[in-house]
């Protein structure tokens, strides 16, 4: 049997691994996105890491099924294309499925990042192949992936569950995306690390501008600031967790789903954040619409998206 390779291209991270055809991690290799610096030394990094993950494994192309790629969204999945993801700028209908297979000479499947970590989760993680079961990934951006019947739901052309784009405020501020108040503006790592800097520049106390490194606020500064009992850090993240239950509510209104897992870096605050959301969710949703779905945290942490773009390599026939 062959092996397969993943690549999770995120805002900030470019994750790769080798797994087995059962999900067993053979080897795995992180770099720095540094997505500012543009799509061509970015693909250079993903071309390193995929060797480096081989090297690792003492494994040759030859012993890969293919390799799968998880990129944030929109992108034309059957042709292998980033389309312009809000979260790498930049890039702009980038044939980044081509240009891998020209440089390995085995199949590339593209797919969106949150879907590919669905279908990691589905198998090997928190989803536990519960035929109703949607992921919400809280990084960068908000990213999200429904299995539906057992089966992964990415629409006519891949771009389903777009969660972090579905607007919780109409009279919102203008998304990337073209629309207003989007999900992502109010819950994601970055909107919270914004909420931050806009108070502190404000003028308010907090130990959050202390934790910062080099006076870059990140969501995980504001969950330590929170732990020692900073009281910026306490409104900001009850806030989060209030925008998180808003979104959650609309998406279970739409899948009714057994299980919610939830992963990015913000889903490391869960325990956190649990109790106004959960408490958000019940008021804002059908109490038959939430009956009996449970939401977890999700199980495989920063590796989901890169095993889920492997897992296309075999459960993904559609292209
Ligand atoms: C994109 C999604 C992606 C998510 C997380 C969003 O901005 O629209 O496609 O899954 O970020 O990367
Ligand atoms: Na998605
Ligand atoms: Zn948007």
């Amino acid at each position: 049997d062959k092996f397969l390779c993943g690549i999770d291209l995120g805002g900030t991270k470019i994750n790769t691994v080798i797994i087995t055809n059962k999900g067993e991690m053979v080897s795995s290799y992180t770099l720095p996105t540094l997505a500012h610096e543009g799509p061509e030394k970015v693909i250079q990094r993903m071309k390193e890491t995929v060797y480096k993950v081989l090297e690792d494994a003492k494994l040759d192309v030859s012993d890969l099924e293919g390799i799968g790629v998880a990129s944030p969204g929109p992108l034309d999945a059957k042709k292998g294309i980033v389309l312009n993801p809000p979260n790498l700028p930049g890039w702009i209908d980038i044939t980044l499925a081509k240009i891998l297979e020209d440089e390995f000479k085995i199949p590339v499947k593209l797919q969106n990042d949150a879907n590919c970590a669905a279908l990691a989760e589905y198998y090997f993680g928190a989803g536990n192949r519960t035929k109703n079961f949607v992921y919400i990934t809280i990084s960068t951006g908000i990213g999200g992936g429904a299995i539906i019947d057992g089966k992964l739901y990415d629409g006519a052309n891949s771009n389903a569950a777009e969660f972090g784009h579905a607007s919780i405020n109409f009279d919102g501020e203008k998304c990337q995306c073209g629309s207003y108040g989007c999900f992502e503006m109010y819950a994601s790592g970055t909107a919270l690390a914004n909420f931050a800097a806009k108070e502190i520049e404000k003028g308010r106390e907090s130990v959050i501008k202390d934790i910062a490194k080099d006076g870059k606020i990140t969501a995980k500064d504001v969950f330590e600031a929170y732990k020692m009992g900073d009281n910026l850090a306490k409104e900001l993240i009850e806030r989060e967790a209030f925008y998180l239950g808003v979104g959650i509510a609309n998406i279970i209104m739409n899948y009714n789903p057994e299980v919610i897992a939830l992963g990015g870096g913000v889903a490391n605050g869960f325990d956190i954040l649990y109790p106004i959301m959960i408490k958000t969710v019940e008021e804002r949703c059908y109490k038959a619409s939430f009956e009996g779905c449970k939401i977890v945290k999700a199980k495989l942490g920063q590796n989901s998206g890169a095993i889920g773009a492997a897992v296309l390599n075999i459960v993904f026939s559609k292209n």
